[in-house]
């Protein structure tokens, strides 16, 4: 009985979202600590099947529309010329679905190499990026291959839509608290309220940007330096500037003021706002534990603790 295993991370935009549709640099990261998960059999009955568990909060749930994962085992097939069998395929995420996190491109990312581990097919980055940005449109309409990017990869990106890509790794001693708000992001409604008052205050918003542009570029020689209490510092302006754009909202805020007064170096909303997630720096994992408990008590749903430095 042949098994294909598959698996995928989620990624977090550690600073310059909104900043980088405007074609000013993002930094993203990977984030190993929510996962997505494939294994792939033949169907028992001759029959295709997908069973997908999913993590999508206590608060709201999205519907689950298994489209794009269709979409992403079809390619998979064509592409890779594999027989066209019945398979069974099940997905277990905990990576919460609508937060930014890219959970959807992590599920296809797993699925694509759960199909490829169970046909023993090699399949390269191109395949895998080009396969995955192909669901990615499905679900959301339009992609900037960010999420396909930094769910298949192990470095942090720094990301701007008119370069290549600048892979890097994030040697930096800290730790990063994530935690989920537990409403569900609103990434689409957050540009499109930015776009908005960027007609109404171009000069402002345009200020906006650039300074947030700035800031990402002195985190990434932060991170370079190894000095976290100026990257927390750099988080904290950057969430000052989203707040100003409008992006931000009480729940959001709420977690981050616990977060700053329990004493994090810095702390910001995370992808598209307006719900979603927040991050907060510590430098130690037991600073991180207290800043994430309360978080915790200012109303995030989950959180989790990551070291920075990857090993
Ligand atoms: C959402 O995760 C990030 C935004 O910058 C939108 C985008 O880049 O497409 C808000």
């Amino acid at each position: 009985n042949k098994i294909g295993y598959g698996e995928a991370h989620s990624k977090i935009i550690l600073m310059g979202e909104h900043a980088v549709v405007y074609d000013y640099p993002a930094i993203a990261m990977p984030f190993p600590k929510a996962k997505a998960q494939a294994q792939v059999t033949l169907s028992e009955d001759g029959l295709f099947h997908i069973h997908s568990r999913v993590y999508s909060g206590l608060l709201e749930s999205a519907p689950e529309n298994l489209d794009n994962i269709r979409k992403a085992i079809e390619l998979t097939l064509q592409i890779c010329q594999m027989p066209t069998e019945a398979l069974g395929i099940r997905i277990d995420s905990s990576i919460p679905e609508a937060r930014g996190m890219g959970s959807s491109a992590a599920v296809a990312v797993a699925v694509v190499r759960a199909i490829a581990q169970f046909y023993q097919q090699e399949i390269t980055d191109n395949q895998l990026h080009f396969i995955v940005n192909q669901a990615e449109v499905i679900a959301h309409g339009s992609t900037s291959g960010l999420d396909t990017l930094v769910t298949s990869s192990t470095d942090a990106f720094l990301y701007r839509k008119s370069k290549q890509p600048l892979p890097f790794k994030l040697n930096i001693d800290g730790f990063l608290i994530l935690a989920d708000s537990g409403q569900i992001g609103q990434t689409k409604e957050a540009v499109e309220k930015v776009r908005q008052l960027k007609e109404k205050k171009a000069a402002f918003v345009k200020e906006a940007m650039a300074t947030i542009g700035d800031f990402v570029a002195q985190a990434k020689v932060a991170i370079e330096y190894n000095d976290i209490y100026e990257l927390g510092r750099l988080m904290t302006y950057n969430h000052y500037y989203l707040n100003q754009l409008e992006v931000s909202n009480q729940t959001l805020d709420s977690i981050i003021n616990a977060a700053w007064m329990a004493g994090a170096l810095g702390a910001k909303l995370t992808g598209g706002g307006l719900g979603g997630c927040v991050i907060s720096l510590t430098e130690t994992k037991e600073k991180a534990t207290y800043v994430a408990h309360k978080m915790k008590e200012a109303g995030a749903q989950k959180t989790w603790i990551l070291p920075l430095r990857q090993s």
